[in-house]
């Protein structure tokens, strides 16, 4: 559905996305992991149309996405969350998925998902007066009500406790069901991460390093020495 190939970005002398190519398939559930600065967010810019490539072409559904905006690629259906927080803080709740809602110009309101997500019973409260592990998920439920076919979620499960990743798990587990949604998602938290996702891609300083099932990219030795350490036993 999505295919990237031969992207690369580089911010002067930073090489931040060397030549990355990848195919991405409709319902797939996608994990991207690797060391801090090894390219990860930037690739979601990249796809997502924040960051234009030094080179390379992208294309949805055959499409070409290059040339086009971030808004236009959100019609498209690419939604995505960001690392840092990025709510309207003094909008409720509700007005928060309305303003995504209309941009996609889908009529309900998701409520199943913003029950999944549980925010059925903070609706009518200012983003602002949510604890963190709320305002992220209320940006995914955002990111849902644009009806998306690709969400693309960067990291999470930051800060939240070992509790709220496992429900936040299951409640993405349900949106790859009931959504009809590829995930792009991301973590630096690997069980959450090898729970999650069906196929793993590793990027590190800026290149793929490998891409496997959550078992292969485990066993995989260049994973190991770039990425993983001794955390392998914990989620092996
Ligand atoms: N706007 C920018 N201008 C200059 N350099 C940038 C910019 N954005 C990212 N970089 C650099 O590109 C590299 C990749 O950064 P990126 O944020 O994509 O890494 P990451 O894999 O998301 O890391 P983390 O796990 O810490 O979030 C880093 O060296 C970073 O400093
Ligand atoms: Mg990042």
């Amino acid at each position: 559905m999505l295919e990237l190939t031969g992207i690369s970005k580089s911010f002067g002398g930073v090489h931040a996305v060397r030549d990355v190519s990848f195919l991405l398939e409709a319902g797939e559930v996608r994990g991207l992991i690797g060391p801090n600065g090894a390219g990860k967010s930037t690739l979601v810019n990249l796809i997502s149309g924040l960051l234009t490539p030094s080179s390379g072409t992208m294309t949805l559904n055959g499409v070409p996405l290059t040339g086009q905006s971030a808004h236009q690629r959100a019609r498209q259906g690419i939604a995505r969350t960001f690392q840092n927080l990025r709510v309207f803080p003094s909008l409720s709740v509700e007005q928060n998925i309305d303003v995504a809602r209309y941009a996609g110009g889908s009529a309900a309101l998701p409520e199943a998902a913003i029950r999944q997500f549980g925010l059925l019973d903070k609706l009518t409260l200012p983003a602002n007066a949510l604890s963190y592990g709320d305002q992220r998920r209320l940006e995914i439920v955002r990111g849902l009500a644009l009806r998306p076919r690709i969400l693309m979620l960067d990291e999470p499960a930051a800060g939240m406790n070992e509790e709220e990743t496992e429900a936040l798990g299951h409640a993405l587990k349900w949106v790859q069901q009931q959504a009809d949604c590829a995930l792009f998602v991301i973590d630096h938290d690997l069980k959450f991460i090898m729970t999650l996702c069906d196929r793993i891609t590793v990027l590190d300083m800026g290149s793929v390093i490998a891409e496997g099932t959550p078992q292969e990219i485990t066993t995989n030795p260049k994973v190991i020495s770039a990425y993983l350490g001794d955390d392998v036993s914990a989620v092996a």
